[in-house]
Parts: C-alpha cells; structure tokens; sequence
C-alpha cells in the first residue's frame, strides 16, 4: 500500500488537481493570489464554489487559520477565476514547496494567467502611502528556493529564465487602464526577504542601494514557479509604509492594514479590467 510518506511531490500536486477536478470541472483561466488586507476582490466574484484548504489532499494548512483558506471558483469580468482566500507565507514556517504548491496546482486546473497582490514598504522615495506600484522586475532575497531539488520536468525547466518575469503586454495594459480610470500606477522593482521581523534603517537602505523600490515578504516564491511553468504573471503592491530616509516610523499592523484598505479600490479596478481584456 502507498503511505504518504512515498508520494512525491509531483504525484500530491496531481492529487490535490484530481479533487478539486473531480468538483469543478471547468476549465479556469486566471489564477489569482490575493495579499494582505487586500482580498476585497473576491467581493467582485461571482462565486461557483469555496473549498477550504483542509480539503484539499496535501494542500498545505496552518492549525491557526486552517478554517478561514479557502479557493475560490467563479466568474471575474466574465472569466473562469480561481482565487486563493489566505496564502502562505514563509515566515509562518512553511516550506517554500508547500508555499507554491497551490500555484502548481492551479497550473493544472488550466490557468493561463496568475495575478498577485502584496502589501508592501515603499523604499522609492516618490512613493505615497495607499498608492499602487505595478511590479516590473524583483530582487529575490528568501533563503530557500521553491525549485531547489530535483527538478519536476513535467512542469517546466531546470534552469528557468528569470529575464522577464512579468508579462510586458500586461503591464502595458494595466496602465493604460490606471491612465483612463485615474488610478495612479507607480512601477518597479519588488525585493522580498523572509520576515516576519520588519526591516532595520541599515537594512532599508541596503535594499534600496540595491535596486528595490518596494520590499515585501512574499510574492517572488509564487513568481519563481508560475515563471518555471512559463506561466504570464501580473503582480501588484500597495504601499502601506514607508521605507526611504527621513520617512521611516515604527509600523504598525493597523496602518499596514489601513493603507491597505487605501489601495484596495484601485487595486481591484485594476485587476478587474485587465482580467476582462484578457
Ligand atoms: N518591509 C517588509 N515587508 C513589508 C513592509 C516592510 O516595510 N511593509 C509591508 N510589508
């Protein structure tokens, strides 16, 4: 008899499809990984059906949130979506394996587009709180990499190209649509580090002497793997403090949240238009 403990990777990635498959059925085409305080989206859903991680054979569940994550399958401006309510973050002790497993996943239920938002520390000193900043290139500072180990050649490439990570035309459609909406778009580079501690004077400026206009903790992992499957990526931040000298202040989860809350309706216009004009 098979245990758990010799099921591959790959083979828990294909089981985890098969359940969800066997109770959607359609094909999807967008997936979408919503951020901090920024999952309002789902608002704009018209949701088919929710199945909670824990149901989903090894999808990764935490003891503390495992009854608020949740996919989400439905219809956004007209499209097959599915979304994750609650992702997972390397600080909370996954590994990076079980931090992307949901994006290979969602590669088998036939997405051909993953979109990704984070809250993020704006370090370009242009940037205002609650304001967007289209991702356009990342720095990748997390100490473990998702494709680490032997590689799933069923998915894609031992050594994946990382020289455009984000898909130019949607880029360049996601601002002409903040251009005809008035929605400020701000663009750059997006550096990631594993937390959950926030960074120190030193540290910000480190990160912005290397090239980061926004610092996070999240997104590069998913990013890492939707790029080894040659998937197209779209991926967003809103700032919600700032990181640049003179700026710097104590940060406090609730204005995280708050600028969050700044960003959202811009955010989903945003992700709502340029999903239509896929
Ligand atoms: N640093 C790291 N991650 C963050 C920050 C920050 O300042 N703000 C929101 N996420």
């Amino acid at each position: 008899m098979r245990t758990e403990a010799n099921i591959t990777y790959g083979e828990q990635i294909r089981l985890a499809y098969e359940y969800i498959h066997s109770l959607y059925a359609e094909s999807l085409e967008v997936g979408i990984i919503l951020g901090t305080g920024l999952g309002q989206l789902i608002d704009n859903i018209e949701i088919e059906l929710e199945i909670p991680y824990e149901e989903i054979p090894f999808f990764p569940v935490s003891t503390v949130e495992s009854h608020k994550g949740k996919l989400i399958f439905g219809k956004l401006s007209g499209k097959s979506v599915v979304a994750m309510q609650g992702r997972f973050h390397y600080y909370e002790g996954y590994s990076m394996k079980e931090v992307t497993f949901p994006v290979r996943v969602m590669k088998l239920l036939g997405i051909q587009h993953l979109f990704v938002s984070n809250a993020a520390g704006g370090l370009n000193p242009d940037f205002g709180i609650g304001e967007l900043m289209i991702i356009n290139d990342h720095i990748d500072l997390f100490p473990e990499n998702p494709l680490r180990g032997k590689n799933l050649d069923q998915f894609g490439v031992r050594f994946p190209d990382m020289s455009e990570p984000y898909d130019l035309r949607l880029i360049e459609k996601a601002l002409q649509i903040g251009k005809r909406n008035n929605v400020k778009l701000h663009q750059g580079v997006y550096a990631a580090v594993q937390g959950p501690n926030l960074e120190t004077k030193a540290e910000y400026k480190y990160l912005r002497t290397i090239g980061g206009d926004a610092i996070g903790m999240s997104t590069i992992p998913e990013v890492i793997v939707a790029r080894h499957m040659e998937l197209p990526v779209f991926a967003i931040s809103a700032i919600t403090d700032l990181c640049s000298p003179g700026n710097i202040k104590k940060v406090r989860i609730e204005e995280v949240l708050a600028a969050a809350a700044k960003a959202e309706p811009g955010m989903s216009l945003i992700i709502r238009e340029l999903v239509q004009e896929l």
